[in-house]
């Protein structure tokens, strides 16, 4: 089998998987939920158990000796050097309280290296995928990043966690230093969609403090593959082990990155 075929016949996996999850979850939005706190602020409900239940299920049911990195089980490390990275339902809070912006991402790594992404945006659904090297896509038509080349002139987007400390008073002050500077920062609640919505050219840049793999691992791909720059936010290489993450377009990155380095 060709590499070609190999790497869609694994982003089928990943595609089915979301698929599937995003039905679980668009079938629980108007129903009772019973929420669980992971921290004050930070929910959990039965629903991102279900949906990471299920999608694992799918991929296991193909790839019995693949390792999971998922954000509600933790760990799970087989012999083989292929890593999906999951997470059931990026977006909770939104879920919660039925604001539409919410996702499930899945994406696989092969030997540290992103290999798939698959991002599945609810409640109106959009499907954004991206293979490495072979390029991003959203709903199976190619996808590129914007060419906004001012900072006066564009759309921003970032995120909070739910600990407020240095970095959530840090990220205060460059949302308002960028709110400033361009025609807006949006704050939506989903760190997969937001990384899609740059890949697709909806906004010109985003960044964010302390998030963890599964919120930037197929979303990291996808905004890679569509001609996105991705480091961190003080220009260094970017995994998605690290604490901060600044994905722009190719042109807005030197601007932004020296701005922010003033207040970080
Ligand atoms: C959260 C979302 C949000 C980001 C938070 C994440 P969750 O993920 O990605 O946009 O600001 O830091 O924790 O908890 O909804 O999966
Ligand atoms: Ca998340
Ligand atoms: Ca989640």
């Amino acid at each position: 089998m060709s590499k070609k075929q190999k790497n869609n016949d694994l982003l089928q996996v990943a595609v089915e998987s979301a698929i599937n999850a995003s039905q679980l979850i668009m079938n629980a939005l108007d129903s009772p939920r019973a929420i669980d706190y992971k921290g004050q602020t930070d929910l959990v409900t039965e629903t991102d158990h279900k949906s990471e239940n299920l999608i694992k299920s799918i991929i296991k049911s193909f790839f019995p000796e693949h390792s999971f990195l998922a954000e509600e089980s933790g760990k799970e490390i087989n012999t083989s050097d292929y890593l999906w990275v999951i997470d059931p339902l990026d977006g909770t809070t939104n879920f919660v309280h039925g604001y539409p912006s919410f996702a499930v991402s899945i994406a696989l790594y092969y030997q540290k290296i992103p290999k798939i992404g698959v991002v599945l945006e609810m409640p109106n659904t959009k499907l954004y995928s991206a293979i490495n090297g072979q390029g991003s896509w959203c709903e199976g038509e190619p996808i590129t990043c914007s060419d906004t080349k001012e900072l006066i002139n564009s759309l921003m987007v970032t995120g909070f966690g739910y600990n407020h400390d240095d970095n959530w008073e840090k990220n205060m002050l460059l949302f308002k230093q960028f709110t400033n500077e361009s025609q807006g920062v949006r704050r939506l609640g989903s760190a997969a969609v937001d990384l899609c919505h740059l890949a697709a050219g909806k906004v010109d840049a985003f960044w964010e403090f302390d998030l963890k793999p599964w919120d930037t691992a197929a979303g990291f791909i996808i905004a890679k593959e569509s001609g996105a720059v991705v480091t961190q936010l003080d220009g260094s290489d970017f995994s998605i082990y690290d604490n901060t993450i600044l994905a722009t377009n190719p042109y807005l990155h030197q601007i932004i990155k020296e701005k922010a380095k003033l207040i970080i």
